[in-house]
This record gives C-alpha cells, sequence and structure tokens, in this order.
C-alpha cells in the first residue's frame, strides 16, 4: 500500500515537473525521436526556408489571404513593425529563434505563443484602423519588459498600395 501511494505521488510530482518546466516546448533530439518535433531548427532560421528575412512582414497569398510572418528573439520581434489590413482575416504565424515568447495585441486577446522548433499559427481580424503595441507576454528574461513589437492597422485600399517591402517592415516607410 505505501508502494502504490509513493509511486502515485512520484507519477504526480514528475508531472508536476513537466509542466513547470515546459519542457515539452522545448526542441529536444528526444521528441524528434518520438516524432514529435517539426525539424524547424532554431540556430538557421535566417538561413533558409519561411522565416528567413525576406520573407517576414506581412504578404498576400496568391489565393488572396493575409499572412504575417515574424520571428521572435531575446528581446524582439521581426518585423519591429507589423503593418495589416483593418476588417479581413490575417493569419500570424510565427516561430521562435531562443525560448517562447508570446506576442500579444494590447487591449485584445489576441495572443501567439512563439515556439523555438515549432511554427504556431492563429488567425486574427482588427475591425478598427490605429496603432497598436504588441508586447511579449511570457517572461523571457532581463529584456522582457522592453520587448514589444507595432500593429498598424490601415484601410483595406491603403494597404493594397504598399509595396512588398513595406508590407514587410512598416517603419520603412
Ligand atoms: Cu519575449 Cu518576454
Amino acid at each position: 500500500m505505501r508502494n502504490k501511494i509513493g509511486f502515485a505521488l512520484s507519477i504526480i510530482l514528475l508531472g508536476a515537473i513537466i509542466l513547470s518546466t515546459r519542457i515539452y516546448e522545448v526542441d529536444l533530439p528526444v521528441w524528434h525521436f518520438f516524432g514529435g518535433g517539426k525539424g524547424l531548427d532554431p540556430a538557421t532560421l535566417h538561413l533558409a526556408g519561411e522565416f528567413v528575412e525576406s520573407n517576414l512582414g506581412t504578404a498576400r497569398e496568391p489565393d488572396g489571404s493575409y499572412t504575417v510572418r515574424m520571428l521572435a528573439q531575446q528581446y524582439l520581434f521581426v518585423p519591429q513593425c507589423i503593418e495589416v489590413p483593418a476588417g479581413v482575416p490575417v493569419r500570424f504565424r510565427t516561430t521562435s529563434a531562443d525560448i517562447v515568447h508570446v506576442i500579444n495585441v494590447s487591449g485584445t486577446a489576441d495572443s501567439l505563443k512563439a515556439i523555438p522548433g515549432t511554427v504556431t499559427e492563429a488567425e486574427f481580424q482588427f475591425p478598427q484602423t490605429g496603432e497598436f503595441d504588441a508586447p511579449c507576454r511570457e517572461f523571457c528574461g532581463p529584456g522582457h519588459f522592453a520587448m514589444r513589437a507595432h500593429l498598424r492597422v490601415v484601410p483595406q485600399e491603403k494597404f493594397a498600395n504598399l509595396r512588398s517591402d513595406e508590407r514587410r517592415d512598416c517603419d520603412a516607410h
């Protein structure tokens, strides 16, 4: 009986450790072994693939939908300034170059977790045009409280007239 209780307590303790450290969010080789990893190497994100710098920011996809691709790293979001059209669904895709960050659009429940080794995706819609703060909401180190992006929501007609480099980073214009 004592052994069974001890075993149950060990399992609970192990579960608590796994949950509190969130080790399952870290891209460890063991996850790849079990087929859990998605094979996105945080160290080479800038070299090849979806999250190279020239592919970041807002893009109009061939099917007419909008996608924002964004990279999170200690302690900034790239691009720093994200420009999107108002009143239409916008898909956000992100990953992290180091540890877990969460981008949140101030004053809304819109938030997206950036996890190393994995792409996370969510769809948001911004009914109002305007300028919004988008800070990091996951404690990620000493620079956490200064980690923030800027979101600019503009009318669809205005967005349509932007050049692709302007869609990549609204600080560029
Ligand atoms: Cu990134 Cu807090």
